[in-house]
């Protein structure tokens, strides 16, 4: 699901349950990563191929080099919350 908080574009990933948010836009050039695949906690960008991890936002294959920003978030009652953490 795409977001836009405080003008920033997140992704917001629902693997089992557990909620991930990261920035939109990949690191490696500016694309969406919201028509990538999402495999488990590992999305792939759609245009080079990259995977990243989404509970640390690291790359785990070139060409990106740089991780994504992540946002750490949890649930209380059925919704959902940035954390200060
Ligand atoms: S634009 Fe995402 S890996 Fe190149």
């Amino acid at each position: 699901m795409r977001l836009q908080v405080m003008g920033k574009r997140l992704l917001l990933a629902n693997v089992e349950g557990q909620f991930f948010l990261v920035q939109e836009m990949c690191s490696h050039e500016d694309v969406s990563l919201y028509l990538g695949c999402l495999q488990g906690k590992t999305l792939k960008c759609s245009l080079h191929g990259s995977r990243f991890d989404l509970s640390t936002g690291q790359p785990l294959d070139e060409p990106a080099d740089e991780p994504l920003q992540i946002y750490p978030v949890r649930v209380e009652n059925g919704q959902i919350f940035l954390s200060s953490t």
